[in-house]
């Protein structure tokens, strides 16, 4: 059966930027819009077909970017409008989308809306935000914890009330059950499609709608010592409420405007809730990111029991997508070490569905540990110690080994990776068995295969540290055939069925080897199997 996937963001390979890291165009070590430019025939030549920007708008950075302050401007530490419609256009000429970050669920505290909001009561912005007399002990309205730590609500000493804010104090939350912030969020979304950008990426889109009565949360049964202090609580009335999927729908009509447009949804959920966000009669936003993947035991039931559940949840025509790294956790290649970073490259590409990769995973890049006199990230900073800063996984890209590598000709904001002069793109691109060719060729092949492509996923074994699947289409099958482990694996390949040749080594030097009796995988490779080049199966 095929199961289509004729739109270009189901077709396409998605690539997260997060632009303060990515390239520094005027040497104030802080990536900006014009090195994004620069870097296009990079991407280009990578084989991806969309770029997502974390936040690029006027922002005072208390959440570097997550906290707006103009929804329709350009930080000057970016560039400006100008340098964003040259980005748009070289995109465009290069074959690229560009997806840009709605951050709908709070502004910054500098937000005139905000602003206006505080200053009374009875401020027509009053409503916009979500404010709580005290308890009559003058303590918090409810037990709602801030993601970042501490209360989720602070006091307005001027107006005598709590607002809430499901992040920093310097983020309240916007009221989506007031129309009228609806109205003016839909605006902006117009505003940048209106510049041809191809669709959002929706910051924390299961946090829009609260429970109306603001309810105490229950405490959390499965509460670890070491966790982030918010996990106490779980958050049954401050997230996920059923009237938030109005509240998509209403986003993706707002998409559906305009030609050819795709809604993303940042969402860390189960399952059986995530599908939830595709919508009623899948009205709802077309890519809810599925990060199971970034959490998952690095081992073949474990990963083999992620899909079967995800395939098995989706609903009926709903396309499916794989993430496996963003800005927010830790890098792949220190989340499963560096060799099996290659067989999650693999799998990533080989699921169904739509890949999202992030910026330096290609390369290889890990975890930067960062010094406490360095530690840029908030969440770090409010609960220290326990392993929850995200600035080890933002450090700067590594192009080359010039003593800033390539990323800027000044400090950059962010250490570097001390091994930055050998892994970089300039070495990896001169090496034809790199992690980075791999990228490019695992790539190209999703876009030569249509089994790869739309073929269905079908499993076949899970067992130890074997992961094989078979993606399925009229025209044939590919077969993919993992190992997880750090010890070779020897199959017989009639009983995996498994006839062709392998058409890629996740090691780059055994393609157009033919299938034998057996199969033998040294330790953490992975192939792909298929018809031999130009023949059919
Ligand atoms: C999302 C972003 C994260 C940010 C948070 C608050 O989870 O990915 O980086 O800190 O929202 O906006």
């Amino acid at each position: 059966m095929d199961r289509g996937g004729g739109a270009w963001w189901q077709h396409g390979i998605f690539y997260q930027i997060y632009p303060r890291s990515f390239q520094d165009s005027n040497a104030d070590g802080v990536g900006d819009i014009a090195g994004i430019i620069e870097r296009l025939p990079y991407l280009q030549a990578l084989g991806v077909d969309a770029i997502w920007l974390s936040p690029i708008f006027p922002s005072p950075m208390a959440d570097f970017g997550y906290d707006i302050s103009d929804y329709t401007g350009i930080d000057p530490l970016f560039g400006t409008s100008e340098d964003f419609d040259a980005l748009m256009s070289a995109a465009h000429a290069a074959g690229l989308k560009v997806i840009l970050d709605l951050v709908p669920n709070h502004t910054s505290d500098r937000h005139p809306w905000f602003i206006e909001a505080r200053s009374s009561r009875d401020n027509p912005k009053r409503d916009w935000y979500l404010w709580r007399d005290p308890k009559p002990d003058g303590s918090a309205p409810n037990n709602w914890l801030s993601e970042f730590g501490g209360s989720a609500w602070t006091l307005d000493d001027a107006t005598g009330q709590y607002y809430y804010h499901a992040f920093l104090a310097q983020q309240p939350d916007l009221n989506w059950r007031n129309p009228q912030v609806r109205e003016a969020i839909h605006e902006v979304m117009r505003f940048w499609l209106r510049k041809g950008v191809d669709g959002f990426r929706v910051d924390v889109i299961w946090h829009l709608i609260k429970d109306a009565e603001f309810r105490d949360n229950p405490p959390n049964p499965f509460y670890r010592e070491g966790r982030p202090p918010h996990e106490k609580i779980l958050t049954q009335y401050s997230t996920d409420q059923p009237e938030v999927h109005e509240v998509v729908a209403g986003m993706r009509r707002v998409i559906d405007e305009f030609d050819d447009r795709v809604l993303i949804g940042e969402i860390y959920l189960p399952f059986e809730r995530l599908v939830a966000y595709y919508g009623n009669d899948l009205r709802g936003a077309q890519m809810p990111f599925n990060f199971a993947l970034l959490s998952t035991l690095w081992s073949a039931r474990s990963v083999e029991k992620i899909i079967a559940d995800y395939e098995a949840a989706l609903p009926k025509g709903a396309w499916p997508n794989w993430v496996l790294g963003n800005h927010d956790r830790p890098r792949v290649a220190s989340r499963v070490g560096a060799a099996q970073a290659r067989v999650a490259a693999m799998l990533l590409l080989t699921l169904r569905g739509t890949p999202t990769l992030y910026y330096g995973d290609e390369i290889g890049m890990h975890q930067v540990a960062i010094a406490p006199d360095q530690v840029r990230d908030p969440f770090e900073k409010n609960v220290p110690g326990i392993g929850v800063g995200r600035d080890g996984c933002r450090t700067p890209m590594q192009w080359d080994a010039t003593p800033y590598a390539g990323f800027s000709a000044a400090k950059p904001w962010l250490p570097l990776a001390d091994d930055f002069r050998h892994e970089n793109v300039v070495n990896l691109d001169a090496d034809a068995q790199s992690i980075l060719h791999l990228y490019k060729a695992l790539i190209q092949l999703k876009k030569q295969l249509p089994q790869l492509q739309s073929g269905d996923y079908v499993p076949v074994a899970a067992e130890g540290d074997l992961l094989l699947y078979r993606r399925a289409s009229d025209g044939g099958a590919a077969t993919i055939v993992l190992n997880l482990g750090a010890e070779p694996l020897s199959i017989e390949s009639d009983a995996a069925g498994l006839a062709g040749e392998i058409l890629l080594s996740t090691l780059m030097d055994r393609n157009g080897e033919r299938i034998g009796d057996r199969l033998d995988l040294r330790a953490d490779e992975g192939v792909i199997i298929g018809a031999p080049a130009g023949q059919a199966e």
